[in-house]
């Protein structure tokens, strides 16, 4: 095991009601690695990343990043400390052309979210626009600027999701199922743009079901069962693993 914890739950407990959705759990996201986050339905893993990002807070236990409470950062200040979330329905600008949504991002980072949207401030800013389009040249999305995002086909979109997040100065990116939707060639270019973002030094956290993807991505597993860690470890020690075989894998296997 390398690297440092960028983000750390201690012992965290989250209820709705009666259900105990979190219990106990207790994990590390390492610095400048790819943690995937895996188990099956309802198992909490979409509550861990409304955890991280502010919705929801924790009855008991704490959620560290880079060592600092996160209770103590109110959930709109969280992506000013670098955490950034891709949502399964990506949320940009449909009406805006990529290099605008971008740009906001940018402008986000910059002047938080005061006059959000000054189109005249985000055109005129050169400055920006050359930044975003070099992002985008990296990725290999540069002949996308000026088309509106609406317009674009689904895993086109969810990459420059991806490169905005980087714009804003993402250190934690957080991926929920990004594969799902995505046919075998856009999984691998959205594989490729998450593999340059770990050598940019970004951490990733990712769930996702799609298991060769895991494989192919992730440098630690972290398996969750009805809001508890059953197992931690590669994919190939977790696949091992009685209790995952018996609660997630097992499923896979049966089906
Ligand atoms: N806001 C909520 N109110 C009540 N129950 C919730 C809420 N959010 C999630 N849950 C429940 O928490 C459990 C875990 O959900 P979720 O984190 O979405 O699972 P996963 O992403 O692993 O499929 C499920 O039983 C779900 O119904
Ligand atoms: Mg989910």
């Amino acid at each position: 095991m390398t690297g440092t914890p960028l983000l750390r739950f201690e012992d965290v407990h989250l209820a709705f009601g009666g259900l105990r959705v979190l219990q106990s759990l207790d994990f590390d996201v390492r610095a400048g690695e790819a943690t995937a986050l895996i188990g099956p339905n309802g198992a909490g893993k979409t509550t861990v990343f409304n955890v991280i990002s502010g919705v929801y807070r924790p009855q008991s236990g704490r959620v560290l990043l880079d060592g600092r409470d996160l209770a103590a950062v109110a959930p709109r200040q969280r992506i000013r400390h670098g955490i950034a979330r891709s949502f399964q329905n990506v949320r940009l600008m449909a009406h805006l052309s990529v290099c605008e949504n971008l740009m906001v991002g940018q402008h986000v980072k910059t002047n938080g979210l005061r006059d959000l949207l000054a189109p005249f401030r985000l055109m005129g800013n050169h400055r920006w626009r050359r930044e975003a389009i070099d992002a985008l040249a990296e990725v290999g999305l540069e002949a996308h600027a000026d088309a509106p995002v609406g317009g674009l086909p689904y895993g086109i979109r969810k990459q420059v999701d991806l490169v905005r997040a980087t714009l804003a100065g993402a250190s934690l990116v957080m991926l929920d199922e990004p594969a799902a939707g995505l046919n075998p060639t856009e999984t691998n270019a959205l594989r490729l743009h998450l593999e340059r973002l770990k050598a940019r030094g970004i951490t990733l956290l990712v769930v996702e079901h799609d298991m060769h993807f895991i494989d192919r991505i992730s440098d630690h597993v972290v398996v969750l069962n009805f809001g508890r860690k059953i197992a931690e470890g590669s994919l190939a020690e977790v696949r091992r693993h009685p209790e995952v075989r018996a609660a997630y894998l097992g499923i896979e296997e049966a089906a």
